[in-house]
């Protein structure tokens, strides 16, 4: 079998617009959502390696009020459940906007799912125009995101439902 391909992350907005091309042209065909779910997080993590010590999606649960369960994920085991009321992902799912955190031992809520998690990127991901999920990155290095993971991310994630 071929060598996969290999992004080089010095360039930290050149390799979100290869991931980009590649991802768009992995799915393409492709409508199961977990097969959609879980191959972007094997190419951001295969991309990103150790700097995403926990890259994932919490998916909206419509059977529960306002309550997010775990996706597809890589890293050690995450909280199965976090309410909208909770976390830096509730904070994201409840305001639907993209979240920052350079320092998650800063923040009073902060689900430490393994304390070895010091930042985060929470990024809210709609279908239909209805909020459907979150992708949750979590690094061992402090203030590891920033605008261009920001950008680069909400680009990856409006393609897995359009
Ligand atoms: N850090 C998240 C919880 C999820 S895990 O870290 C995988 C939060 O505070 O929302």
């Amino acid at each position: 079998m071929a060598e996969q391909f290999l992004i080089d992350t010095k360039d930290k907005s050149a390799a979100y617009s290869a991931l980009l091309d590649v991802y768009k042209s992995v799915i393409d065909g492709e409508d199961n959502e977990i097969a959609r779910l879980s191959t972007l997080i094997s190419l951001l993590t295969s991309t990103f390696g150790e700097l995403f010590f926990w890259c994932g999606f919490y998916m909206v649960d419509e059977t529960k009020n306002n309550e997010l369960v775990v996706g597809p994920y890589q890293g050690t085991m995450g909280c199965l459940r976090i309410p909208f009321t909770k976390g830096v992902c509730g904070k994201c799912a409840r305001e639907a906007k993209i979240q920052i955190v350079d320092d998650v031992h800063a923040i009073a809520d902060h689900i430490a799912c393994d304390s070895r998690s010091n930042s985060e990127i929470v990024v809210p991901i709609f279908k239909n125009g209805k909020l459907h999920a979150v992708l949750d990155i979590d690094s061992t290095e402090f203030a590891a995101f920033d605008e261009i993971d920001a950008h680069g991310l909400e680009e990856l994630v409006k393609i897995i439902y359009a």
